[in-house]
């Protein structure tokens, strides 16, 4: 299939278009970060007049799967207007365009559009409640895809996978703090569900060849503390987990607020499926093993000098 992603260099991205490249024909969207990379790229602005048209007219592809956003927390409070046109205002143009075209999207939002208050294991059919611009406009740019085209898949997720940058994910902070000996803080007081962004994207194709459609939680089956998620790094790793603090979120001076418990439920998916979802170990040993075998190099040597 052809298979178009936007937000190519982002976490999911990038990791999305090298696990299926073999697979499909990947066509990425990219502002210009990525210049030797291994599928073809359209060099895009999404937030130019008319560049949703354009980059469909010059892909044609079977499926997208809408990567592109502003995902960091804190840039999203010092600039609400550009998240709300990344984050709500582009998905629903995708949305719109899709549904004359008739390609199927997946759209991706956050776990966080919950506000934590619950315990734990939200399903599809809970009230969210954001508590930060981020996740406000995530859960609005949900409701604009939905409602443009009810067709859409609109998934939840939770990830972590070795980035371009090789700053994006918890998991890299945690990798890079232990291996050069740095003491770093755990909170242990937000609780997660974090997926290998490699199942993440196994189980986004799958949902499009099944040719669901709606809103569906898929992130990972096991609940954690992002400290406990440092420490299963550190063993993983064999590096030194006293290194990791324990911390209160509170503490934190973060500017956008978290919410506390974002342990998902994954039942509507895996029941949709007909297939247990991977477990966590699962998940941790590939991380390792694509460490061992250079896997975070080899994305990094898409990009720009
Ligand atoms: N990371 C997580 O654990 C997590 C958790 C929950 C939900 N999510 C959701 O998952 C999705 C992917 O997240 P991620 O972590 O992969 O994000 P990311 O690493 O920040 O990637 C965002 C992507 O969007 C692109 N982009 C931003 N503005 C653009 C513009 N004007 N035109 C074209 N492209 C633009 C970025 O391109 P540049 O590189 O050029 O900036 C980048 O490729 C997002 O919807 C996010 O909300 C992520």
């Amino acid at each position: 299939m052809k298979l178009l992603l936007t937000g190519v260099s982002g976490l999911l991205g990038i990791n999305f278009a090298q696990e299926m490249m073999q697979e499909h024909e990947i066509i990425g969207v990219d502002r210009g970060k990525l210049v030797s990379a291994p599928f073809k790229i359209l060099k895009q602005d999404l937030l130019d007049a008319g560049s949703v048209e354009k980059i469909l007219d010059a892909a044609q592809p079977d499926w997208i799967v809408n990567c592109a956003a502003l995902a960091d927390l804190d840039a999203c409070e010092n600039n609400p207007d550009l998240a709300k046109r990344l984050n709500m205002d582009l998905p629903r143009q995708l949305a719109r365009a899709c549904k004359t075209r008739s390609i199927p999207l997946v759209h991706i939002s956050t776990d966080a559009v919950f506000d934590g208050e619950k315990d734990g294991f939200y399903t599809e059919d809970d009230k969210p409640n954001p508590l930060s611009v981020y996740a406000k406009t995530k859960l609005d740019g949900e409701w604009a895809v939905l409602t443009e085209n009810p067709q859409s898949i609109v998934a939840r997720v939770n990830f972590y996978g070795w980035s371009l940058g090789g700053k994006r994910s918890l998991a890299e902070f945690f990798h890079h703090n232990l291996t050069n000996n740095k003491s770093m803080s755990g909170f242990t007081d937000v609780v997660f569900c974090p997926m290998l962004v490699n199942d993440t994207t196994r189980l986004l194709v799958k949902v499009l060849k099944r040719g669901l459609s709606g809103l569906y939680h898929l992130v990972g089956t096991q609940a954690m503390s992002k400290y406990q998620f440092g420490v299963e790094i550190a063993r993983k790793f064999s590096l030194r987990e006293s290194d990791i603090t324990p911390k209160s979120i509170s503490f934190s001076g973060l500017l956008a607020r978290r919410a506390n418990n974002l342990w998902l439920s994954t039942q509507k998916l895996s029941t949709d499926l007909g297939e247990v979802l991977p477990v966590f170990s699962t998940g941790l040993d590939e991380f390792y093993t694509q460490f061992q075998q250079g896997y975070p190099q080899k994305i990094r040597s898409y990009q720009q000098p």
